[in-house]
């Protein structure tokens, strides 16, 4: 069979259990498995694939069949074009949080700070701990994680794409009320578990094979996110930024929390579709 009638036969299979983006998904496992990627794949439809490749593509396509998601059947996923590895113990990074790393190197140039001190809350992958370490060379990173598994696998990441001196992993739960640093950081950022509780059972299947653990934000999706308003002014140098990731509906609710917990200049930034995404707030220099 050509990569052409495996791509259709796939499409089929995958359309036929209601996989969202069939077409799409059968390409991404066939650029995989060739080793050329999506458009490569799509290019190649002529080719005939050998017996070991046919059987990796099926039984991938099974995998994406019973609603895998892609990063975790190939192994990774792309987060502003570092290819961060990914396994179930960690968040599939997602493209809005390259938002949330550029909007942190900015507000690290607008601190004028000659050397960075970084807080990530929450690692997960690692990707933005990583991300902030490649985009700002002169930055340290302090990231933490409550997951032994996560904190491996950023690790791991961190390794792999040579960032590792400038990171240090800790697990931390963001909970306990005792913030490892104090008065250190020119910038804390967190993407933290930020859904309601009850919206969790209305996710696509993908999502819920993430770890509910970098998802449930408790009643109000807001639990972690309080906990870190309330730590960050004795993580922070007086005068650092926070930089938080954002439910849609929480805009409102984190203005208030911002400014009511000692947070000057708060904004908060919405989505190429204009979703709230992104909240931002300076400690007061007198802090
Ligand atoms: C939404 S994920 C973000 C992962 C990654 N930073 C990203 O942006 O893709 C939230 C992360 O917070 C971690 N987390 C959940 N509860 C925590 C806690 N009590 N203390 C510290 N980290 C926690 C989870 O393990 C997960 O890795």
């Amino acid at each position: 069979m050509t990569v052409a009638d495996w791509l259709a036969k796939a499409e089929k299979f995958l359309d036929e259990r209601e996989v969202p983006e069939a077409r799409a998904s059968a390409e991404f496992l066939m650029g995989e498995v060739l080793g050329v990627g999506r458009a490569g794949a799509a290019a190649r439809g002529y080719q005939d694939l050998s017996e070991k490749q046919g059987h990796r593509f099926w039984r991938w396509v099974k995998e994406r069949g019973r609603r895998l998601p892609l990063a975790y059947i190939l192994g990774w996923q792309p987060f502003l074009g570092l290819r961060i590895e990914v396994t179930r113990d960690g968040l599939i990074p997602r493209p809005e949080t390259e938002e949330l790393v550029l909007e942190c190197v900015r507000l690290v140039e607008a601190s004028r700070a000659p050397a960075p001190k970084i807080v990530e809350i929450g690692t997960g992958t690692g990707c933005i701990a990583i991300a902030l370490a490649q985009l700002i060379p002169s930055a340290t990173v302090f990231a933490t994680d409550v997951s032994d598994q996560a904190l491996a696998l950023a690790q791991k990441n961190a390794v792999a794409l040579h960032s590792h001196q400038r990171i240090r992993f800790v697990r931390e739960d963001l909970f306990s009320g005792r913030p490892g640093l104090r008065g250190w950081a020119d910038l804390l950022v967190s993407n933290p578990p930020y859904i309601p509780t009850g919206d969790l059972d209305d996710l696509e299947p993908e999502v819920l094979m993430e770890p509910r653990l970098a998802l449930d934000g408790g009643k109000d999706g807001l639990v972690a996110v309080r906990a870190i308003v309330a730590a960050a002014p004795k993580m922070l140098k007086p005068g650092g930024f926070l930089a938080l990731e954002i439910e849609s509906r929480q805009g409102p609710a984190l203005s208030k929390l911002l400014h009511s917990s000692g947070f000057q200049g708060v904004l908060i930034k919405q989505d190429a579709s204009g979703r709230d995404r992104i909240a931002v707030g300076r400690l007061a220099e007198d802090a």
